[in-house]
């Protein structure tokens, strides 16, 4: 039986069929996750590693666990803590499990998109704490979301079903991207394109990031980014984490430069700065956005049939290409 080496204990149906299919080593009992000490060590001699976004595949993971690794099969859709060029260069497949986890997250940024201009989160703990003085006029007043234009960076399956939803919501859709989309999906989608981020940002109210963490989108929206974003507008960001300069999303915040943020990953997760803590225009999310049962399962479901199809001497369907 090929072995695997599993760095998290995953869902218990990807847990069972993957006992059945191959000899398990790692996050398979009581310790649910295995420090990269420990797994470094013990996961030399496995042919299949499956990381989650939590461990750093670095050149040095990969030349340690040499010659014997052929599969990195990642648990998980984002790529950017795998260095897949040096794995490529070593002969080192690496599989990932993109599509499943595309409706939760489109749902958790819509969520945000609601609740950041809306103030939700400040509202609800006013009311937890008693704080809430009654009904009147001029209370907790938010922005109204319908109508405003909604600006998505990064139109890939995450980007157009956040787009699909906002348009029910009222929502005027525009995008920033490479590439423009063909004619027939902008008129889809409903969407404005725009060349470059500068002008996607000066239109928008809300924008929305759904683009992957790269060497070139490392710090894509920075202090110039904020100075171009209306005042008004509110970030949200559902992707990755370094794709904001933390440190001039906290000033921009506390200088007035844009209204708000809606946050689920965070530059250095699980680390969160308190000055983005104690705001209360920013919403704050643990890196849940993809986090249902259902999503869990199918990603389990994907690394069973990249590993099994690459064991059985075939190219894993979800092979990621660079
Ligand atoms: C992924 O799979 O990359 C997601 O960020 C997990 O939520």
């Amino acid at each position: 039986m090929t072995r695997i080496y599993l760095t998290h204990r995953l869902a218990e149906p990807t847990m069972q069929r993957l006992g059945e299919l191959f000899a398990l080593e790692g996050a398979t009992a009581t310790q649910t996750s295995i420090p990269a000490a420990q797994w470094l060590r013990d996961a030399k001699g496995c042919p299949v590693l499956v990381p989650t976004l939590n461990d750093a595949i670095t050149p040095a993971v990969i030349d340690a666990l040499l010659p014997e690794l052929k599969l990195i099969a990642n648990f998980g859709a984002g790529v950017d803590h795998i260095d897949v060029a040096y794995a490529k260069s070593k002969g080192v497949l690496v599989s990932n499990t993109p599509s499943v986890l595309t409706e939760d997250t489109a749902d958790t940024a819509m969520a945000m998109i609601l609740a950041v201009p809306r103030r939700l989160p400040e509202a609800s703990r006013a009311a937890e704490r008693g704080e809430w003085p009654g009904w009147s006029p001029n209370y907790m007043l938010g922005q109204r979301v319908h109508g405003k234009t909604l600006g998505i960076v990064g139109m890939g399956r995450i980007g157009r079903a956040v787009a699909k939803r906002a348009s029910g919501f009222g929502l005027h859709v525009h995008y920033h991207q490479r590439t423009q989309l063909h004619p027939e999906l902008e008129q889809e989608f409903a969407a404005t394109y725009h060349p470059t981020l500068e002008g996607l940002l000066g239109v928008s109210d809300i924008v929305s990031l759904h683009c992957p963490h790269t060497e070139q989108t490392h710090h894509f929206i920075s202090g110039t980014q904020f100075q171009q974003m209306k005042r008004t507008a509110v970030l949200i960001n559902t992707a990755r984490g370094a794709l904001v300069h933390e440190g001039a999303l906290i000033d921009a915040l506390e200088r007035g430069i844009i209204a708000g943020a809606g946050l689920d990953v965070f530059e250095h997760a699980p680390q969160i700065p308190a000055a983005l803590k104690s705001k209360p225009n920013v919403l704050l999310l643990p890196h849940i956005s993809s986090a249902t049962i259902e999503s869990r399962v199918e990603m389990g479901e994907k690394v069973i049939i990249n590993i099994k199809t690459f064991v059985d001497g075939h190219r894993p369907p979800d092979r990621v290409l660079v």
